[in-house]
């Protein structure tokens, strides 16, 4: 079936959809801030249909569709949301949002920016320094830039153009787009500016027959109970493509973004303790004391749009062989909390993943946090892509070696991605080199448990000949930093 938005009677939206309609309990729990004004989502929008398709077909063409699947950054539009307490634009991809999670938020279009009739000095910087061509990607550029303009704290000198990595321009070339970042300074005292001085509005509970966002876990785990056909949603950035592009219908979809319990950061002195449903840029925020390693393993994780959505928890019961969270968390030992109608019960997380896309989490079952143990050991983490940013593993790795005395490993961890149907650790090289002097010889012994034990596949980004040679390398390519930090 073809969804025909109901707001036009020509609509630019011709995927197939499932078009149930939202059939809200109370129509005026689903209304959102659009520029400045409250809008309605129609009870007879679908609840699958995007939010860009939404905005496209009020007339709001700024954001556009490049992709439908979160990586080109042309659907940009900005959220106002609370960030470790501050209020804050975050810069979404819109196509990977389904329209009733927008319900009771605010949101900005590039429409917002020169509604007074002048440019912005994020949209006139771009004119300045020619950083638009044909203009396609243009106004997901200027709300990454915008975003990145009004950030807390920036203070008076230029913006960052990596704040701009989740965006791709076919014409222009990033020189002169970079350039327009650079030469902006502190952003105006404006209404934009004033907006955050205030809260960020709250994310609020919606209870309707095709898209729930449940307030508590017992309203949640009910929800589930009920309906065999529930699915949940947290950032979306994994069922939107499934959804955009595969054509899946989700009969039911339950959104865990309201739920106080899946939102926590605590750290004591024996453990951290990640709420599943943290976006990832909100766990960086959090975890001020995370070892370096974190950062490059965010770094390397989508873009910053993707990763102002995605949460870890959706990376870890998604279970895929190639998803970053799992071979980081395994190489710390991370185990999950997983809440079902019986209670609550901890996973130690190498136990977690049973076979392809298949997990420990029963059926009406939820994750709702992830705890490290600490002390937190030394940890790197590699990743191997056709990209440097934002791009899918080829294969990934986090390893961490804790030496004793005279050189000799008392514990090792060695977790891979991309090498089996499930991440997991190589148990059989662990044990070799548990007890083991941390030397080349030793390492080597490693290796050839490694090439006896894992069984990559060959696919599209990689045979199963490069994946294996490659999980050998980076042990000794950590082999060698070490030895070259030591020297
Ligand atoms: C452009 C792009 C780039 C990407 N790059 C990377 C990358 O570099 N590395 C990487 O690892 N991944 C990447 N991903 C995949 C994706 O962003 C991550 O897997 C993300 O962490 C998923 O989180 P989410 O909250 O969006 O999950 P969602 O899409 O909301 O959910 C994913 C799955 O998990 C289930 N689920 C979600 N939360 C829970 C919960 N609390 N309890 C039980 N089940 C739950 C859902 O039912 C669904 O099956 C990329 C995706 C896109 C679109
Ligand atoms: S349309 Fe490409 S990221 Fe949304
Ligand atoms: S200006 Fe044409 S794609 Fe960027």
């Amino acid at each position: 079936m073809l969804y025909t938005c109901p707001n036009r009677p020509k609509c630019h939206v011709s995927r197939p959809l499932n078009a149930m309609p939202i059939s809200i309990s109370d129509p005026a729990t689903l209304v959102f801030q659009l520029n400045g004004e409250a809008v309605s989502i129609p009870a007879s929008c679908s609840p699958q249909t995007t939010l860009l398709d939404f905005l496209r077909a009020r007339g709001l063409t700024g954001a556009k569709e490049g992709c439908a699947e979160g990586e080109c950054g042309a659907c940009t539009v900005v959220m106002v949301r609370d960030l470790d307490g501050r209020t804050v634009y975050r810069p979404v991809n819109s196509c990977l949002m389904f329209l009733p999670m927008a319900a009771g938020q605010e949101v900005y279009t590039v429409e917002a920016l020169a509604a007074s009739g002048s440019l912005h000095p994020v949209q006139q910087s771009m004119v300045d320094h020619g950083g638009s061509q044909c203009g396609y990607c243009t106004p997901g550029f200027v709300m990454s830039l915008f975003a990145e303009h009004y950030r807390p704290g920036r203070g008076d000198g230029a913006c960052d153009p990596h704040s701009m990595g989740g965006n791709l321009c076919r014409c222009t070339g990033y020189r002169p787009i970079r350039d327009a970042a650079l030469a902006l300074t502190a952003a105006p005292p404006d209404a934009f500016s004033r907006r955050l001085d205030a809260p960020a509005p709250p994310i609020t509970a919606i209870a309707s027959a095709h898209f729930s966002r449940p307030a508590t876990l017992d309203d949640c785990l009910a929800i589930l109970a009920r309906d065999p056909d529930a699915r949940i949603v947290s950032g979306g950035t994994d069922l939107g493509v499934e959804s955009n592009l595969l054509g899946r219908a989700f009969p039911h979809l339950v959104s865990v973004e309201a739920i106080p319990d899946l939102r926590i950061f605590h750290e004591t002195a024996r453990e951290i303790e990640i709420g599943a449903a943290l976006t990832l840029s909100e766990i960086e925020a959090a975890w001020k004391t995370a070892p370096a390693a974190f950062t490059e393993w965010l770094d390397l994780f989508a873009s910053p749009l993707i990763r102002n959505r995605a949460t870890l928890g959706g990376n870890l019961a998604t279970a895929s062989p190639i998803g970053d969270g799992a071979p980081f968390l395994l190489a710390l030992d991370a185990a999950v909390r997983i809440a079902g109608a019986s209670g609550t019960r901890t996973v130690p997380l190498h136990e977690f993943f049973l076979d392809y896309r298949k997990t420990a989490l029963a059926r009406a079952e939820i994750l709702v946090s992830i705890v490290i143990p600490k002390p937190v050991p030394p940890i790197v983490f590699y990743k191997v892509a056709k990209r440097r940013l934002d791009d899918i593993s080829t294969i990934a790795a986090a390893f961490s070696i804790t030496l004793g005395a005279a050189s000799r490993v008392t514990a090792a961890r060695l977790a891979y991605g991309g090498v089996a149907p499930v991440p997991l650790r190589c148990i059989q090289a662990e044990d070799i080199l548990t007890g083991s002097t941390w030397n080349r010889r030793a390492v080597q012994q490693a290796c050839a448990a490694i090439a006896a034990t894992l069984r990559p596949i060959s696919d599209h980004r990689g045979s199963a000949e490069y994946r294996l040679a490659l999980a050998q390398s980076l042990l000794e390519k950590f082999f060698y930093e070490c030895s070259e930090a030591a020297e």
